[in-house]
């Protein structure tokens, strides 16, 4: 990975191979191009003006400096117009010119001054940015035919009364993108590597590495413990079914509980899902991802709280074996189930989590999955879907995710369609009418965790992307990753008012 650093330099003295310079709508300068005009003698908007471009959220243009200044070139870089940029402005537009900027070995950047107040927050912006556009999954690519990654040191310039805040937003910046990575790259594994057993494994070693605690139970164990959600999608499939309790020890006091889906592959199982797109399935346990890579920050960045996980993790197929609709499955805790659709799985095997940690007394407990087709009808790609029990756990969830680029927008938890979900042969059953499908799965979640404060996240519209965006490329997103650790970051915050 890239080295970033905090310089009180001046965009004109500083030596780089490129200098990534902002600038406003209008075309007009930003931080850092008027020292640089002066020692190129020229005026760098006018060069953009003469292009066609006025400095909006797509443009940019790259200008060669002849040896005319200490940088190669500069990378005019549009922030659009001036009183509306925010660090996620600064985000989009740094992830755009990530790949281009990767291929220089040394780059230097005045564009976090262009964001008014909150340079740590812009600093970290632009740190995830850069890091996130220039994300490639290329581990299964021979020669790598992709641009070249030359990146090696990133200067960040500001004032040196700045130097401070400016490291911690460098260092933020640096853990949320690495964590991000982690979970989009066990998200863009294929199913056939990425099993319950992988997932396991790659959490063990995680663990192990940011020092964690880690507890993986197998199919006896499982079966000795009473999850029949998870055992019960899990028999389809020759890869054993996992669940992963992951532990962070930050402070004193009840720990939030966080859980992630974690199906590895969602064939449907026999209720089987058609062909078309079957193959994205295998980031059915971005959720799980979600979580792992939270983990992974949250140990790096040590705030003052306690947070416990439990990872359910299964694949759903459709083998000799698999459940059947018609079959009742009994959860951890004792509640039974009816399958009535076994693609319905991911509350089958969440529910099963959901009880344990509830076991656990948390303060709240939050769940992560690619749970219904319904969510992404209702919100589209941009917007994850929460639902909860607990107002306050919601807002700092919307509040996080639209602070970390990843907003979501509440949906009802609407008790009177919970007759929807009423089984005739067991206490619920799995699947609901036609309408209203990410509610019913919600309602479904709840009977699960008792009566603490709980807040479901649907992220079947945000996890993974059939295009690239503004800082990922085709695949997975590595959304909500981010929203999790500053979710939880305000918890340590919320303890610490209290005390
Ligand atoms: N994993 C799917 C949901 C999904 C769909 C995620 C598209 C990402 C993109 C889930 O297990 C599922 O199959 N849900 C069904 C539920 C239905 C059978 C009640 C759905 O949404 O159609
Ligand atoms: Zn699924
Ligand atoms: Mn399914």
């Amino acid at each position: 990975m890239a080295r970033f650093e905090f310089r009180s330099a001046s965009a004109a003295s500083v030596a780089a191979d490129l200098l990534v310079l902002p600038v406003f709508e209008g075309p007009e300068p930003g931080p850092g191009v008027a020292e640089v005009d002066e020692v190129l003698g020229t005026e760098l908007v006018s060069l953009l003006r003469s292009e066609g471009l006025r400095g909006r959220a797509r443009d940019s243009l790259l200008v060669p400096t002849l040896g005319r200044a200490p940088a190669g070139a500069v990378l005019l870089t549009g922030l659009g117009p001036r009183d509306r940029v925010s660090p996620d402005t600064v985000r989009r537009a740094t992830g755009r010119i990530a790949a281009r900027a990767a291929r220089y070995r040394r780059v230097a950047t005045t564009v976090p001054q262009a964001v008014e107040g909150g340079l740590p927050e812009a600093i970290q912006a632009f740190v995830e940015g850069l890091l996130l556009g220039a994300y490639r999954f290329d581990r299964y690519k021979g020669s790598n035919d992709e641009e070249p990654h030359r990146l090696e040191r990133v200067a960040i310039l500001g004032a040196r009364a700045d130097a401070a805040a400016a490291r911690r937003g460098i260092r933020r910046g640096e853990i949320y993108a690495e964590a991000t990575s982690f979970a989009r790259d066990l998200v863009n594994t294929p199913a056939i590597d990425a099993t319950p057993e992988f997932l396991a494994r790659t959490a063990r070693a995680m663990a192990r590495e940011v020092r964690l605690e880690c507890k993986v139970w197998g199919k006896a164990e499982l079966e000795r413990g009473g999850f029949g959600g998870i055992l019960g999608v899990g028999r389809g499939s020759g890869n054993p079914p996992r669940l992963i309790e992951l532990r962070y020890r930050g402070g004193s006091g009840a720990p939030v509980a966080l859980s992630g889906k974690g199906i590895t592959f969602d064939s449907g199982g026999l209720s089987i899902k058609d062909a078309k797109g079957m193959e994205w399935m295998k980031a059915d346990m971005a959720g799980a991802a979600s979580v792992l890579g939270a983990m992974r920050a949250i140990a790096r960045l040590e705030p003052r709280v306690n947070v416990i996980a439990a990872i359910p993790s299964s694949e759903n197929m459709p083998g000799g074996t698999a459940i059947r609709p018609g079959d009742v499955l009994r959860h951890r805790g004792g509640k039974t189930s009816e399958v009535l659709n076994t693609d319905a799985e991911g509350r089958l095997i969440l529910a099963d989590a959901l009880a344990l940690l509830a076991e656990r007394k948390p303060r709240a407990v939050i769940d992560v999955a690619t749970l219904t087709g319904a969510c992404m009808i209702a919100l589209g790609e941009d917007l994850w879907g929460v639902m909860g029990t607990d107002d306050r756990v919601v807002d700092d969830l919307l509040a996080a995710g639209e602070s970390a680029g990843e907003p979501g927008w509440r949906l009802p938890l609407w008790a009177p369609y919970r007759h929807q979900i009423e089984s005739s042969v067991a206490d619920v059953k799995n699947v609901g009418n036609r309408w209203g499908g990410a509610i019913t799965a919600a309602l479904f979640l709840k009977e699960f965790v008792g009566d603490l404060p709980w807040a479901h996240i649907d992220i079947a519209g945000t996890a993974f992307s059939e295009r690239a965006g503004d800082y990922w490329p085709k695949g997975a997103t590595g959304n909500p990753v981010r929203t999790l650790i500053g979710f939880v970051e305000r918890q340590a915050e919320r303890g610490r008012a209290r005390r």
